[in-house]
C-alpha cells in the first residue's frame, strides 16, 4: 500500500449528539424500513445498494452503473434501494436507522471527507478496502488528494465514482440573449442582470428551499466568492469565527439574492428549480453540476437551451463534491459488493456513469472523448483551478453541523437578521466542534 500523507483539512468529531440523533431516528424510522427496498439479508446471490439518486439524471446515471455491473455479474439480483430527497436530505437518516437496526446494505453512496470518515468509518460501520485498491492498481489512477479524503489510519474505505463542481451558475440562454445580457461573473454583475430581468417581469433566480440544503449550497458559493478560498478553508478549519465580517457579508448577499428569487421557493426541490430555468420561468440558478445531468435527462443541450459560468466571484475556484461507494462491515453479500466496487472504480463504469450524471470521472485514465464540452471544461478546471471542498455536502464539516446550518439559514431567509444568524452560526460551530479548541 502506498504511503498516504495527512489530510489537508481537519475532520470534526461526532460527539454524543450524533448518538442521540441516530437513536431518535432509529425510533422514528424503524417502522418504515421494510418499505425501503425488498431486502432479504443473507439470501443467495444478491447485492443491496443504497443511494439518494432519484431525480432526473441521477436515476439514469445510477442505472448506467447498474447495467455495467449486470453485464459483469449477470447472476446477481440487485436490490436498488433509493430514498428521494437531494443531497441525502432523507436518505442519510434512513440509512443510519437501517444500519443500526440490523438490516445492513452491502454498499452505499456517501461523500468523501467528513461524511465518510466521521459518520461511518470512525463509528465502525465500514470495512477497509485497501486490498481492493492494491489489487486494482487504483493508487496509480486516482488523484492522491482524493485518496486522502477516503482514508483513515492508513486504510482506504471507499471508491470514488464522480467528482461534482458545486459553484456553478446555470442560465437560460434565450432569456439572457433576449434582453441582451451576458451571464454575470461578479456579484455586481449578478445584481445588475437580476435587476434588468426583474424590470422585464422575469424571475431572475430560481431557488429551491423545500429541502433546505440548496440554500446552504447557495450560501457556500457566495461564501467562497466573498471570502476567497483561504478564508473559506480557515473558517472550515475553525481558525475564524462564524460571526466574522465576511460571513456577515455572505449573509447580506444571500439576503439580497433571495430578493430576486421565485416566490414559490419553499415548495420546490433542486430539480424543480432547474426545470424553472429550462422552461424560462426563471433565468438563472446556482447549483452543483448534477444540474447538467437533470438538463440532459430533459433533452436539453448545453450551449443551446442553457449554459453555465462559475458562480459569481468564483472564477478559477472549484468547489469539490465527491460521490463514493463503500463496503459495509456487515455486508450480507460481500463478494458481490466487492465486484460492485470494481465496477464503480472501473473505466467503463466511470465513463458511462459520469457522462449522464454531470460529474467528471475521478479516474485519471478515463478517456474524455465521448464527454460533452462542459464535462471537458470541468475536467480542465479541476486541474487548473484552486480546489476547495464543500461543507454544504459534508466534506469538511460533520453532518451534524451541516444540518444545523441548514436550519439556521432556513430561518434566516425568512427573518433576514444578519447579526443574529451569524451569532447563531458561531454558536453552532462551537457546540458542534467546528471551532478550534472546542469539542
Ligand atoms: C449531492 C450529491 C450529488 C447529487 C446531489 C443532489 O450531495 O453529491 O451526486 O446527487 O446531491 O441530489
Amino acid at each position: 500500500m502506498k504511503k498516504k500523507g495527512r489530510l489537508a483539512f481537519s475532520f470534526c468529531g461526532l460527539g454524543g449528539g450524533w448518538v442521540l440523533f441516530v437513536l431518535v431516528i432509529t425510533g422514528l424510522l424503524v417502522g418504515s424500513l421494510s418499505l425501503a427496498g425488498a431486502v432479504q439479508a443473507g439470501s443467495g446471490s444478491k447485492l443491496i445498494i443504497f443511494s439518494w439518486w432519484t431525480a432526473g439524471g441521477e436515476t439514469d446515471a445510477l442505472q448506467a452503473l447498474l447495467d455495467t455491473y449486470r453485464e459483469n455479474e449477470p447472476e446477481v439480483e440487485v436490490v436498488n434501494v433509493t430514498i428521494a430527497g437531494g443531497a441525502g436530505t432523507n436518505a442519510k437518516g434512513m440509512l443510519k436507522a437501517r444500519m443500526l437496526s440490523g438490516e445492513p446494505v452491502d454498499s452505499f453512496q456517501v461523500h468523501a471527507g467528513s461524511e465518510l470518515i466521521d459518520s461511518w468509518v470512525k463509528t465502525g460501520f465500514l470495512q477497509p478496502i485497501t486490498d481492493l485498491w492494491v489489487k486494482n492498481r487504483w493508487f496509480d489512477v486516482f488523484p492522491p488528494q482524493l485518496v486522502e479524503m477516503l482514508s483513515y489510519k492508513e486504510e482506504v474505505y471507499a471508491v470514488p465514482v464522480g467528482v461534482h463542481r458545486g459553484n456553478v451558475l446555470w442560465y437560460n440562454r434565450t432569456l439572457l440573449m433576449d434582453y441582451g445580457l451576458s451571464p454575470p461573473r461578479t456579484f455586481d454583475e449578478f445584481f445588475a442582470v437580476a435587476e434588468t430581468l426583474r424590470q422585464q417581469g422575469i424571475v431572475p433566480l430560481a431557488v429551491a428551499s423545500k429541502n433546505k440544503w440548496p440554500v446552504t449550497h447557495l450560501f457556500e458559493s457566495i461564501l467562497v466568492g466573498a471570502g476567497g478560498p483561504q478564508f473559506y478553508r480557515d473558517l472550515m478549519a475553525g481558525k475564524i469565527p462564524w460571526n466574522d465580517t465576511k460571513v456577515k457579508e455572505t449573509l447580506r448577499i444571500l439576503e439580497k439574492m433571495m430578493g430576486y428569487a421565485n416566490l414559490n421557493h419553499p415548495v420546490l426541490t433542486w430539480d424543480q428549480a432547474c426545470e424553472a430555468v429550462l422552461k424560462g420561468d426563471a433565468a438563472m440558478t446556482i447549483m452543483g453540476d448534477w444540474a447538467k445531468g437533470y438538463f440532459t435527462a430533459r433533452g436539453a443541450i448545453p450551449g443551446h437551451e442553457y449554459d453555465m459560468v462559475p458562480a459569481p466571484n468564483t472564477k478559477g475556484i472549484f468547489i469539490v463534491i465527491i460521490d463514493t461507494f463503500v463496503l459495509t462491515k456487515e455486508a450480507p453479500h460481500r463478494e458481490n459488493a466487492l465486484a460492485w466496487l470494481e465496477t464503480v472504480g472501473g473505466v467503463e463504469g466511470q465513463m458511462r456513469f459520469n457522462q449522464i450524471k454531470g460529474s467528471i470521472p475521478p479516474r485519471l485514465d478515463v478517456p474524455m472523448g465521448a464527454f460533452d464540452e462542459l464535462a471537458r471544461r470541468a475536467r480542465a478546471a479541476f486541474f487548473q483551478d484552486e480546489l476547495v471542498f464543500s461543507f454544504a455536502h459534508s466534506s469538511v464539516t460533520s453532518d451534524a453541523f451541516v444540518s444545523a446550518v441548514n436550519d439556521e439559514l432556513a430561518a434566516f431567509i425568512h427573518m433576514g437578521d444578519i447579526d443574529y444568524t451569524a451569532a447563531r452560526l458561531d454558536r453552532q460551530a462551537e457546540e458542534l466542534g467546528i471551532r478550534t479548541g472546542t469539542k
